[in-house]
């Protein structure tokens, strides 16, 4: 007899990372990103590492895990374009804009985005969202700006904290800090991304509209659903 269980969240990030498989170019350098899903997608990409020349990561984390796997990773100044890029997401609405930044790590990820032609975003289907701004929105900051740009964000309505580890502010791989913003409805993601990207002292809003996803893999408990933006 068998039994037959609802799949487990960490079962749904696998099976999507099992899938973005289809969409690495043989003999190409492949964007990476960031985060437990993204790990899956490395972990199966691992089994067609000999296909591939390697790929460019967008955190330290992921190199590590990349290279533990024999994946040669290279510098992103070293390659012009990339075919597709690979990443989860905090949030993703139906129009392929997402909100990312849980992992601490939006401004790679943001930089190694914009070097690929197609961005394939691997998610379960809790992350898919009417509209952006339930998670809460991750910045990343220079330091001395922090507490004027909380202060900013409380003019639009959002709570702004610095995010945390160990008792102290959490340093991302470029050194600097991060604010979470809780309370936000983001109704014109463009736009929102476009002003507080100019904001003194913002390294990086953690809105992914002018790179939003082509594709979207949602991991459903009735198999991978493909969304085209
Ligand atoms: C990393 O900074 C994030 O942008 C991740 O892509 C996002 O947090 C999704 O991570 P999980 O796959 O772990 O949910």
């Amino acid at each position: 007899m068998t039994t037959s269980h609802p799949l487990t969240q960490d079962e749904l990030k696998a099976m999507v990372g099992r899938s973005a498989l289809q969409y690495v170019v043989p003999g190409s350098i492949v964007g990476v990103g960031t985060g437990s899903t993204v790990n899956k997608f490395i972990d199966a990409l691992a089994g067609m590492k000999d296909q591939i020349r390697g790929a460019v990561s967008s955190s330290v984390a992921s190199t590590e895990r990349l290279r533990a796997m024999g994946i040669p990773v290279f510098d992103a100044n070293e390659v012009e374009s990339l075919a597709v890029y690979i990443d989860g997401a905090d949030e993703i609405d139906g129009q392929g804009y997402m909100i990312k930044g849980g992992g601490a790590a939006l401004t790679r990820e943001k930089i190694v985005a914009a070097l690929a032609s197609r961005f394939v975003c691997i998610v379960d289907e809790s992350k898919l969202v009417p509209a952006l701004g339930r998670f809460p929105l991750p910045v990343e900051v220079i330091p001395m700006a922090a507490q004027h740009i909380a202060r900013r964000f409380s003019t639009l309505g959002g709570v702004a904290s610095l995010r945390m580890k160990d008792g102290q502010p959490l340093v991302t791989d470029n050194s600097q800090h991060i604010l979470d913003v809780r309370g936000l409805t983001i109704t014109d993601p463009l736009a929102f991304e476009t002003e507080v990207n100019q904001w003194p002292g913002v390294v990086t809003v953690g809105v992914f509209a002018h790179q939003k996803a082509n594709i979207c893999l949602l991991g459903t408990a009735h198999g991978v659903k493909i969304l085209v933006y």
